[in-house]
């Protein structure tokens, strides 16, 4: 098969778009032929290298799949060959794309029982941007955080993959929402998908203007995946007894705190980690069922998975990043 192949921790020219052998797969396994795969900030992190969480090279990334059914191995009874599916890429021997094989190739194999059949009205672009940033958005949200109809949320990061799926997933429970994005082009595109308010942190002290917003009583939850400069404005944001939920830390792990704010308004900090396969099946449902649209904001061949994550690194995109092999 072909594969878009990191061949060594790196820059983008370590991606080589080269022949790989077709994966093996076991009795309880499926091969799927993939036929969208959607990038997530975790590709360019297995790229670039995590400290302390070496992944052998070379490797292939992606864990935001969906495809055909290729094979199926001897104890498979749950599918057939031809069948449209996503999947959950955390398996119980690891995830797929960051400790597995991903789906950056023409074929993966996937432990059967990851595997979600999609309905036929679900395309395939759109069933890959699915997965991980609107099962990590409702597990965030809902499951950790705990939101609430009527509740106002201030989403930071709100242009890229688990922002969009927030914004949505507030919207779509009956929250408000301020999303925080880099550009006036992102606000724009923002206030077009359904945020209520967009502040453009490129020009806008975002944490002054979400105070205002709120009527000078502070958000209810502040969604925070960046972590970095923007903690420490985030935490101003709340109101007391708010709630600040995190899943990730795109602009730094180790950022400034104020324990004032923390103890004086009583605020919860509320870590969120990865998703269930529960989670991806309401999401993909959501989707198929029209409540949940996501925003594809750029396509390409597989072949040019660099340019892709390009753009992804200058964050110069909206929505979800979606290859095609
Ligand atoms: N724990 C989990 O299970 C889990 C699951 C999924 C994702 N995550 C984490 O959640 C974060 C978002 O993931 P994603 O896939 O949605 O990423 P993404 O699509 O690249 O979106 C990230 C957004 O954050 C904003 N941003 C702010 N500061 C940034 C910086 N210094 N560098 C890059 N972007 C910055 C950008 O928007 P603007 O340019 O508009 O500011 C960008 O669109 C990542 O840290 C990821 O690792 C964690």
């Amino acid at each position: 098969m072909k594969a878009a192949v990191i061949e060594r921790q790196g820059g983008v020219e370590n991606i080589v778009y080269r022949e790989w052998p077709d994966p093996d797969y076991g009795p309880d396994d499926v091969l799927v032929r993939v036929r969208a795969c959607a990038l997530n900030h975790l590709d360019i992190f297995v790229r670039r290298g995590m400290p302390g969480f070496p992944v052998p090279m070379p490797f292939i990334s992606g864990g935001d799949i969906a495809g055909e059914i290729a094979a199926v191995g001897a104890g498979v009874t749950r599918f057939r060959p031809g069948e449209r599916v996503s999947l959950n890429p955390q398996t119980d021997e690891g995830m797929i794309g960051e400790e597995l094989l991903g789906g950056l190739a023409e074929l993966v194999r996937v432990p059967a029982k990851n595997v979600i059949a999609i309905p036929d009205q679900l395309d395939f672009e759109r069933a890959a941007a699915t997965p991980i940033a609107y099962g990590t958005a409702l597990r965030m949200l809902v499951t950790r955080g705990r939101l609430q109809a009527g509740e106002t949320v201030l989403v930071l990061g709100a242009s890229g993959g688990v922002g969009i799926a927030s914004v949505q997933i507030a919207k779509m429970l009956g929250a408000a929402v301020i999303a925080v994005a880099g550009s006036a082009a992102k606000c724009a595109r923002l206030l077009e998908i359904g945020a209520d308010h967009a502040i453009d942190m490129s020009s806008t002290d975002f944490s002054r203007e979400a105070w205002r917003l709120s009527g000078k009583r502070g958000v209810d939850m502040c969604v925070n995946f960046t972590g970095g400069d923007t903690y420490v404005p985030s935490l101003r944001t709340l109101r007391r007894g708010g709630r600040l939920v995190t899943c990730g830390a795109t602009a730094g792990f180790d950022p400034k705190t104020d324990l004032r704010f923390i103890w004086v308004r009583e605020l919860e900090v509320l870590g969120s980690n990865s998703y269930s396969q529960d989670d991806v099946e309401r999401a993909l449902a959501h989707v198929a069922s029209g409540k949940l649209d996501p925003v594809i904001g750029a396509t390409f061949p597989l072949h040019e998975l660099a340019a892709a994550e390009t753009l992804m690194e200058r964050r110069d995109f909206v929505g979800k990043i979606v290859l095609l092999p």
